[in-house]
């Protein structure tokens, strides 16, 4: 099988939850933004197509930023200098990611005001459909601080005539005016609520058959959630990168083949995806952390698990991926399974983590030489907790796993 069917409905909607984490504070943002921005093209009676591809793109449109921080300043106020750095990442992101790079650039111009995007060489399509996300992120932006209470009907007149003073200047003046109408129901602004709006997103995914995706699009898929994974600090540049590609050739060195190795290359990818909850300040911290600092880092293999679970209904990958931290003597998180149960599959992305993490430099450490990282992997091996097999594996071509593990060309 070189395939493998995914719900991309779904699994957007599970990527938009990992996106979530970085808000902290605005959870749910991406998913409010697409869903506002879907009922405003229902509204103007936007095709079926065009409707579904502006409900993906609001709920991937912050994907450029990982940083808590960033997503501070996005977040309080309608117009923010620093704002096209994002676009821009993101774009970038999607492009490079076939299955969804139809969406680049509406990603790409969602801070740009409209009548800017009317001198750029846009189809007048993309030009709307970039400027629909741009007020669904702005009128979220006003309506979080009434979020979840009735209050949000006493200030829904207020946003709505402060955002209509920017019609034709910062928004289109036809998605103003459909704006301006919805607004005036209650039901706009009530399904903002989270379990609504779970409920209606799931809904509106109902009639979506799954979709077969060949490995090649998932892999893309992964690694561009791969990539917002490790921007979130310089320390981790491409770690899920290499961890992905030492994970695959040593399961290859293992005797692990065919679809099995696209799936652990899938799962090194994505096996921090969990960390998009925790804040770059812990990640970056110089020295040790604190038991609150380590409970948070520690959450994220978690995290993982349950985010992939949604995704991939029926794979092992989210098992690979959530149980990178499990050792072999049971004393690793978050499950403390044992090694008789713990898979091939993880211990070599057990392995091949801790393994570029040493490689790397870290905020406390510099990147150890190789001699090193053999030692302390030999070391772990004696007190049971790291595969020895695997480990054996790794070594019997250590200067080239060494390479890839700082980023040189993959090896033959
Ligand atoms: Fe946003
Ligand atoms: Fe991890
Ligand atoms: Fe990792």
């Amino acid at each position: 099988m070189d395939s493998q069917h995914i719900d991309l409905h779904r699994s957007i909607i599970s990527l938009s939850c990992a996106l979530d984490l970085v808000g902290v504070d605005e959870v749910k943002h991406g998913k409010r933004v697409a869903m506002m921005a879907w009922h405003i093209a229902n509204k103007l009676d936007w095709p079926a197509e065009d409707r579904l591809s502006i409900l993906y793109a609001g709920m991937l449109h912050d994907c450029g930023v990982a940083k808590v921080r960033e997503h501070r300043q996005l977040t309080e106020s309608l117009e923010w200098d620093g704002a096209e750095a994002h676009c821009l990442r993101g774009a970038e992101y999607l492009a490079a990611c076939p299955p969804l790079a139809y969406l680049a650039d509406e990603i790409r111009y969602h801070h740009t005001r409209w009548e800017h995007l009317l001198t750029l060489p846009l189809s007048p399509r993309v030009r709307l459909r970039t400027n629909l996300l741009f007020l669904a992120d702005r009128i979220d932006v006003l309506q979080v601080p009434f979020l979840n209470s009735e209050q949000i009907l006493v200030a829904a007149p207020k946003i709505v005539e402060r955002l209509q003073s920017y019609s034709g200047s910062l928004f289109a003046p036809e998605l103003m005016a459909a704006f301006v109408d919805l607004a005036k129901s209650q039901a706009f602004w009530l399904a903002m609520d989270p379990d609504y709006l779970d409920e209606d997103l799931r809904e509106l995914g109902r009639d979506l058959a799954d979709i077969e995706l060949e490995y090649p699009a998932l892999r893309e898929i992964a690694r561009l959630f791969s990539r917002v994974v490790d921007a979130k600090s310089p320390y981790t540049e491409q770690h899920s990168e290499r961890v992905a590609q030492i994970a695959r050739r040593l399961a290859a060195d293992m005797g692990i083949a065919g679809c099995e190795l696209e799936q652990v290359e899938i799962a090194g990818l994505l096996h921090d995806l969990g960390k998009l909850r925790v804040s770059e300040d812990i990640i970056d911290k110089p020295g040790s952390l604190t038991p609150e600092e380590r409970a948070c880092m520690q959450r994220h293999s978690y995290d993982t698990f349950r985010l992939l679970r949604r995704v991939f209904t029926d794979s092992k990958i989210p098992e690979w991926a959530g149980l990178h931290h499990e050792n072999l003597r049971g004393e690793g998180y978050p499950f403390k399974t044992l090694g008789k149960s713990l898979p091939l599959e993880c211990r070599v992305i057990s392995v091949a983590d801790i393994f570029q993490a040493l490689a790397q430099s870290r905020p406390y450490r510099q990147g150890m030489p190789l001699a090193d990282i053999i030692r302390h992997l030999q070391q772990r091996v004696a007190e049971g907790v790291l595969d020895g097999a695997v480990v054996a594996t790794l070594m019997s071509r250590a200067d080239d796993y060494y390479e890839l593990a700082q980023g040189f060309c993959p090896m033959d």
